[in-house]
């Protein structure tokens, strides 16, 4: 008998060692620092409790008992699993659990706990983060642990609602840029959007302004006040719920994935519908012989800056761009950004979050990526290389030389920074984060990045 009982613990404990070899450590600045994960597949922070582990001998539950006070919940008797549904949560992508459960469904934020309330006892436990980017780092930690279990016992409902719902926390890495969209605002859309705004958003880890900023989104995917899971003392009852948000890859879409095929083609439409931006394609030169193509300079100050971006505005003015130079603070009003943005042609700018505008450039608008010193085209591409096609953007990648590079005043000319840099990614993600990211800047080559602006010039041309 306690051997079912207790077979979360060998679970859990598995968990664990998981954890301890495979998280991984990044820091993170709001808008000015930009953070990547690269490490694969880890995945701590979902842990399956009941069901398929094998079951422990007592002895060793002992211990695990001692050191793991949080895990008892389950109450009752405990019975084999006699009713083979599907299990209420699975780990089908590398960054998002999701749990989806049909039925007689009760959240409680008084014990975390949302509830499967069922005849027979399955004997189902698992303990959800509700944020996209699990496996990440010790940030993860302070996000709000979700019990999500099936039982015959369960409060009763002080609210029936007759829409689904969707719980996920607004922690993690948001006011990032690069966090909101691909941890929160892509995978919420991936979520919701199916609902036609017919669902509740019941959030954990309030951030009051972080909602405030993105309000429209959140109001154009819901049409009910979102509830804050943390200060509410009801019990919620629902016939459908999702906890957790879907997620597919770094800021985009697989549409073979995704309810109605959904991609980043109509991500970026729901975002321009979202702040009314009004202009759906490029301007194309022919077209509109006197009106300059805009090229927006997203410049970075403290790490990854343009050194000589005067320059390059004078150059690019010369090829015939009108240029705008625009800065991730000022993302501040992002509906002001966004019109901005939307209003051109072009978006260039070193790798980093501020890149992640281009969700609001028009389609067929082209993104110039600049890519620092240090082998970083594979990141590069992951983060915004990929998902700019996948929007449908015309896509420029511009690898900086060793001369380019503010680390030939650091380093001499034969040192392993510029001759084996990968060797230091081999080393882990944090010494690549220093050594490249934080502590570069760049210098453009005008005669070799001219010819950037030339391709991106002649894109507006076809
Ligand atoms: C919530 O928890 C508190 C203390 O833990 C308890 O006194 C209260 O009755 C609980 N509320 C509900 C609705 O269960
Ligand atoms: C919610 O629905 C259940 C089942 O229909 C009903 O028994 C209960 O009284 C309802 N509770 C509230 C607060 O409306
Ligand atoms: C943000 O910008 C928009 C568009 O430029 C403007 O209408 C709005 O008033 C601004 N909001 C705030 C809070 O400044």
């Amino acid at each position: 008998m306690a051997n079912k009982m207790k077979s979360a613990r060998s679970s859990n404990r598995v968990e664990s060692q998981r954890f301890r070899l495979g998280v991984f450590i990044i820091g993170c600045v709001a808008l000015s620092t930009y953070i990547v994960v690269s490490k694969p597949q880890i995945d701590p922070f979902l842990t399956r409790i009941a069901g398929s582990s094998k079951p422990l001998n007592p002895i060793s539950q002992n211990n695990l008992e001692a050191k793991d006070p949080v895990d008892s919940p389950q109450t009752g008797t405990l019975q084999e699993n006699m009713n083979p549904t599907k299990p209420l949560c699975h780990v089908s992508e590398r960054r998002g659990d999701l749990c989806e459960m049909d039925g007689d469904i009760r959240i409680h934020q008084n014990t975390s706990s949302i509830i499967s309330v069922e005849p027979f006892e399955r004997n189902e436990l698992w303990r959800v983060r509700p944020y996209s980017r699990k496996g990440a780092d010790n940030d993860f930690n302070k996000i709000r642990e979700l019990t999500v279990k099936s039982s015959t016992d369960a409060p009763q409902c002080t609210k029936n609602h007759s829409i689904p719902a969707i719980v996920f926390s607004v922690s993690g890495y948001t006011g990032n840029l690069f966090h909101d969209f691909t941890d929160l605002l892509v995978p919420l859309f991936l979520t919701a959007r199916q609902f036609n705004g017919e669902v509740q958003f019941m959030v954990t880890d309030m951030k009051q302004w972080w909602v405030d900023k993105y309000l429209l989104v959140f109001r154009k995917l819901s049409n009910y006040q979102l509830i804050n899971l943390d200060e509410d003392d009801q019990v919620h009852c629902f016939k459908h719920v999702i906890v957790g948000l879907q997620r597919h890859k770094e800021l985009s879409i697989d549409p073979m994935k995704a309810p109605y095929g959904y991609s980043m083609v109509d991500f970026t439409q729901f975002m321009r519908s979202t702040y009314q931006l009004e202009r759906d394609t490029v301007t194309k030169i022919e077209e509109y012989p006197r009106k300059n193509p805009r090229l927006l300079i997203i410049s970075r100050k403290r790490t990854r800056a343009i050194i000589n971006v005067r320059r390059i505005v004078q150059m690019a003015e010369e090829l015939g761009y009108k240029v705008v130079v625009g800065n991730a603070n000022s993302l501040s009003n992002i509906t002001h950004f966004a019109e901005m943005v939307n209003s051109c042609d072009v978006l260039m700018g070193v790798h980093g979050a501020g890149l992640t505008n281009m969700v609001f450039l028009p389609p067929q608008a082209t993104l110039i990526q600049i890519v620092p010193w240090g082998r970083l085209e594979k990141i590069a591409m992951t983060d915004f290389g990929y998902p700019a096609k996948d929007m449908d953007l015309n896509y420029l990648q511009y690898s900086i030389s060793e001369r380019e590079s503010s680390l030939i005043r650091v380093y001499p000319r034969n040192h392993p920074v510029f001759k084996n840099p990968s060797s230091f990614h081999n080393r882990g993600w944090d010494l690549v984060k220093t050594t490249f990211m934080d502590n570069q800047n760049v210098k453009l080559d005008l005669r070799r990045f001219r010819d950037v602006l030339w391709k991106a010039l002649e894109s507006l041309m076809q």
